[in-house]
Order: C-alpha cells, then structure tokens, then sequence
C-alpha cells in the first residue's frame, strides 16, 4: 500500500464517521508520517505548533483505534494499515455503534496521564455517568496481552479479599502458583506485571470505602494490591472506577472525574437511535440530568419503546405530567 492509498482509505472512513472529509493538515501529516517524520518537524514545515499537530493525530489516532479495534499511533499507523486496508478492501462499513460515543476528551485526559507515569487511574463520577463504559473501551485499546477484570461486590460485607482475587488471578489468568503468603502472591503477580503489559480493570470500588474514602478496615488487602499496581515500572495500567473518592494518602494514584456526555453526543446518539432529536429541543433533559449516560440511555429507550420514536411528543407527555 502506498500513502496516497492509505489517504484516501482513511478519508472514507473519516466520511462515513463523521461526515467530513480529511483536512489539509491532516493529510499532509499523514504523508509525513509515513517518511517517519516526527510531530516537531511536522509542525515546523506547516508553520503550526507542535500541540496543535498532535491534537489533530490524537483526534485521528483515536477514531481509527475505536474503528480497527486496536491502538493506532503514529509508530504503527504504516504496519496496521497495510494489514487492514488494502486497496481492494474498502472502510469498515458503519454500524450503528453508538455504545461508545463522545469520550474523546476523556480519553486524552487518561492518555495524559499515562504518558506521565501513572499507572493507576481511579475514575469517578455519579451513578451511570460512564465511568464502566470508559474503562473498559479504553483498556480495549491499550493493546494488552491480557485484560484482567475484578467486578467488586455493591455489598461491603459480600467483597472478595483481596488475597482471593489475586490468587485466582495467579493460578486462573496467569498460571503460575499463588505463594502461600499474600506478600510471595503479591511478588508474583508484579514479576508478571513488569515484563508483560496488562490491563487492570477493578470495577465499582465505592463499597470498599468507607466515608473518608480510606479502604475499610476489613478490606485492607487491597491496599497492599493497589501499592503494587501504582508501581511506575509496570508495562500495563490499571482503572479503577468509584461513585465515591479513595483517599488512601500513601498510594500513587491519580484521580479522574468523568463529567456526564455533552449535549452534542446526546444528540448524536437519540439520532443513532432513529429518534429525530434537535440540540434545542433536548437541552432542557439533559440540563435536568447533567449529561448522564444512563439517563440517556433510559429516555430514548423510553421514546423508541412508548413513543414511536417521536421526541416532541415525549417532552408534551412529560410536561403534561409535571403540570398534574
Ligand atoms: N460513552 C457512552 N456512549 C453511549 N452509551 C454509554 C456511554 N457511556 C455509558 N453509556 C451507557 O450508559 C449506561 C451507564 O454506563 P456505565 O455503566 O458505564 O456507568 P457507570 O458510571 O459505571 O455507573 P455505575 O456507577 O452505576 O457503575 C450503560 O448502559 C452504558 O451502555
Ligand atoms: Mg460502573
């Protein structure tokens, strides 16, 4: 494959995803890329800074890694066209994969941090805003050997021991023998943890807080847990996803507060979903429910189901009830 191949295969899939077709800058960035230029020099040639260059492949990088199911950057971008796109084959077809829309800022936020050195992220927000659905797309596009993922229990008094879970990690997901103390499992696990890269997802972590955000006292082998995956030689990331905030001061984790969906992508996705949705009309429900992706998910479920997918009469209906 050539690059003007690779342009004009990558211009398609701009089309069919958004509508637009690539822009001068973009093009000329990924005919740079493809001589191996760096974003430095890029920049220098088309007279922009260098932040703006990687603002525009970063945008880029991220709809061809949600599209090709795996993490493109500009190393790779040459080697994973060559294997997806070959002139014969033309764009994945659209599909209406509106499961996962409108986290691009949340995404170089966690980007971000990463690139700096962190290694664990605890993700927070209210019920149903996202933070489930991110981690697990995100860590999809991490390009991870392996994925493990711990689904805490709502219920304090039922949450799995930390000693358990990484036991089971070892023997299950791992095959290597769990240590007969936690400290020899614990050895083992990050042995495994710096030579290979994995994806660590401990969903729903709220129950094991208590009201200062310390992990209670019967769970504290957690701590011990997250002392290893804070680790800055690890390969992999870790996220944690939490309703509520952890302050456990001697651990190296950062904190990322995920806000609810803006109203462009509620629009986006009520229009996914065959409902005819204007940012006017639904801006005073997604006012009342501060972007909330479940709450999202709920109405226009509601609409398609009991209103034939015609929002206005939906919001006539919800005002006829308020005013009862
Ligand atoms: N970016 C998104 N695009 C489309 N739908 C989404 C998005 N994020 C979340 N959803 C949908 O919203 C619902 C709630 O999301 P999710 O479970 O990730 O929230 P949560 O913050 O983890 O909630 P909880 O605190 O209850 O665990 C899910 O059914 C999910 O499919
Ligand atoms: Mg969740």
């Amino acid at each position: 494959m050539n690059v003007d191949t690779a342009i004009d295969w990558i211009d398609r899939l701009l089309v069919l995803e958004t509508g637009k077709h690539l822009n001068d800058l973009q093009i000329f960035m990924i005919r740079q890329m493809w001589l191996g230029r760096k974003y430095i020099e890029i920049a220098a040639d088309y007279h922009c800074t260098e932040g703006h260059v990687k603002d525009i492949a970063a945008a880029l990088w991220q709809l061809l890694s949600q599209r090709l199911g795996e993490r493109v950057t500009k190393t790779n971008l040459k080697s994973i066209l060559q294997r997806h796109a070959t002139p014969m084959t033309s764009p994945p077809t659209k599909i209406a994969n509106y499961q996962f829309i409108g986290r691009e800022v949340a995404i170089a936020k966690l980007d971000q941090l990463i690139q700096q050195g962190q290694r664990t992220i605890a993700i927070l927000g209210e019920g149903g805003v996202g933070k489930t659905t991110l981690a697990q797309q995100y860590l999809k596009t991490c390009d991870c050997d392996l994925i493990l993922e711990l689904s805490m229990a709502k219920e304090s008094s039922q949450i799995t021991p930390a000693e358990i879970v990484v036991e089971e990690w070892l023997w299950q997901d791992l095959q290597i023998e769990p240590g007969r103390e936690f400290g020899v499992s614990l050895l083992r696990l990050k042995r495994q943890l710096i030579t290979r890269k994995i994806g660590i997802l401990i969903d729903n972590f709220e129950p094991a807080l208590d009201r200062e955000g310390r992990i209670i006292s019967a769970q504290r082998g957690y701590v011990e847990l997250l002392r290893v995956l804070t680790d800055r030689q690890l390969l992999g990331v870790t996220l944690i996803t939490s309703r509520d905030r952890l302050c456990e001061i001697d651990l190296n984790l950062t904190h990322y507060r995920l806000s609810g969906l803006d109203l462009t992508t509620w629009q986006t996705y009520f229009n996914y979903r065959q409902i005819e949705a204007t940012t006017t009309a639904i801006l005073p429900l997604h006012q009342i429910y501060g972007g909330n992706a479940k709450a999202m998910e709920i109405i226009a479920g509601n609409i398609c189901a009991d209103f034939d997918s015609d929002l206005a009469t939906y919001l006539q209906t919800d005002r006829d009830h308020q005013s009862v």
